[in-house]
């Protein structure tokens, strides 16, 4: 009881004592300047599930050299940091050996899959270490980049910041048929955006103060795809980028430097029906988004990203002051071939309608849960279910509930429409729901723009209304339910998820 007051009464001088911003400001080394970027972009390698029968992945530490012989330590699929890039293909069925490694147990989530819930990787489906997972995906889904990450109750930060990610490229009718650029590191190029923070070339390891599970990880270095300070050579035509905010906690504006102007292509599960001009672009942890720009002039081009910061105390500013790094600087090859182009017609979008929803639900992701904090801290001392859970406190919640692997949140009729009503507490928080990809009607109390108008599954809510239609076509039993939760990482280990059931 002592410690539940003690740790009560750290919370509220956290809470009173917040306001300022956690951010360490840009590394030197990247913030904009008239030096060329020094490395080489690392391309993760491609898996294709049309010509490999057995595709193994191997979950295992590694020694990455963010800088030349330096060794740090992190993990990785088949590699020492991220892992390989699979490429899935719409009414195929793939099988994926996942082969744990790391010396501890772990689970592989598929962030944008449509599956059942038994074959989602949510924290119940725990791989420990030595053991395999193996689970046929059955691809029915409309082109677009999802990405598989450990999701196990207590340890998912700490298992994507030492480099557990990869992507999934989900092709389909639609995305063979269209003339875009397609070659893979070419001028179809992925991009996994994350910040880290490095000591003497180090990367430091991840742990985070009370102030940073507030605020979430925020940390000064930006590196793509395990690369720092990145350059690419790239054909001299239309090149596509599949940006992926793979951070714990920050948010991202990319840019081409000011005004100039790039076409948004694709949101997280599928393609836009047209493209939308866009000179800037916000990005939130567990967001993709495609874009492309036009390099046919021959001039090279800087992919740029202001860091944006958290400011709980004052929303307005939080976007201000910010350091602008480089993403990846694209330099213009004249003798790589060029190929695709920008089509004007992408995609048919079968909009659901608000009056088809059957149910609305309505959510708060909250900062503090409910008065009974007696309750949420016991939880502490708890083994938790079936010893899954770390024990972290539960400072965070849902609808004022902190994540309880013994509680169902909420049940879902399968292949119904449903309205939900989301708001954030005190910051933006980017919601993110399993087993389905949603429409955005209400963005934060605003009606959607067109460059929002595409089927998402991660999304940034805040004060005002956000207000999505969803429908979940697979089922996910009390067994193995589906995930809804805060992809802000330190939100979510320290209680700002809920478990749901379709049936
Ligand atoms: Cu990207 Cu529940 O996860
Ligand atoms: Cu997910
Ligand atoms: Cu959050």
């Amino acid at each position: 009881m002592q410690r539940n007051i003690f740790v009560l009464m750290i919370f509220s001088i956290i809470l009173a004592a917040c306001g300022g911003d956690n951010d360490q400001g840009g590394n030197a080394s990247q913030v904009e300047q008239n030096r060329p970027a020094q490395n080489r972009l690392q391309v993760p390698a491609l898996l294709d599930s049309r010509t490999m029968s057995d595709i193994e992945l191997v979950l295992q530490k590694g020694d990455h050299e963010f800088y030349p012989g330096v060794a740090s330590e992190t993990m990785g699929f088949n590699g020492d940091y991220l892992g390989p890039t699979i490429r899935l293909y719409d009414d195929t069925d793939t099988t994926i050996t996942f082969t744990n490694n790391i010396g501890e147990p772990t689970t592989v989530h598929g962030h944008g899959l449509h599956v059942p819930g038994e074959i989602d990787g949510g924290p119940q489906a725990v791989i420990q270490d030595g053991e395999s997972w193996q689970i046929t995906i059955p691809v029915r889904q409309e082109a677009g980049v999802s990405w598989y990450h450990p999701h196990y109750m207590g340890k998912t930060a700490h298992h994507v910041h030492a480099g557990l990610a990869g992507l999934y490229f989900i092709e389909d009718a639609n995305s063979q048929a269209l003339d875009l650029p397609k070659t893979y590191g070419v001028n179809d190029i992925p991009l996994v955006v994350q910040d880290r923070s490095f000591t003497d070339g180090k990367m430091n390891e991840y742990a985070v103060t009370m102030d940073q599970i507030m605020n979430g990880l925020r940390e000064d270095t930006l590196i793509v795809n395990g690369t720092v300070d990145a350059y690419h050579e790239v054909p001299q035509g239309w090149v596509r980028l599949r940006l992926v905010n793979g951070s714990n906690a920050r948010f991202y504006r990319f840019h081409f430097g000011d005004d100039v102007p790039f076409f948004k292509i694709a949101t997280e599960g599928g393609f836009l029906n047209r493209p939308v001009e866009l000179t800037t672009l916000d990005m939130a942890p567990g967001e993709r988004n495609e874009i492309m720009i036009d390099l046919s002039a021959g001039a090279n081009m800087t992919l740029w990203a202001d860091l944006l910061s958290a400011d709980p105390e004052d929303g307005a500013s939080w976007n201000q002051n910010l350091p602008r790094v480089n993403v990846v600087e694209l330099r213009v090859n004249e003798t790589i071939p060029a190929s695709g182009t920008l089509p004007e017609n992408l995609n048919d979008i079968a909009y659901f309608d608000r009056s088809e929803a059957t149910q609305t639900r309505n959510i708060v992701l909250s900062m503090e849960v409910n008065g009974n904090n007696d309750q949420a801290l016991d939880h502490e001392g708890h083994e938790g279910h079936g010893g899954e859970t770390a024990g972290h406190m539960s400072l965070f919640g849902i609808n004022g509930q902190p994540m309880d692997m013994g509680l169902i949140n909420d049940r879902i009729n399968k292949g119904e429409v449903e309205l939900w009503q989301i708001t954030g507490e005190r910051m933006p928080h980017p919601f993110h729901i399993h087993g389905a990809s949603f429409q955005i009607i209400t963005l934060n109390g605003e009606p959607v723009s067109e460059a929002d108008r595409g089927w998402k599954d991660t999304v940034v809510v805040w004060d005002e209304v956000t207000e999505i239609l969803v429908r979940f076509d697979y089922e996910a039993t009390e067994e193995f339910p589906y995930m809804y939760h805060c992809h802000m990482f330190e939100h979510e280990e320290y209680g700002m998820m809920g478990q749901f059931t379709v049936e």
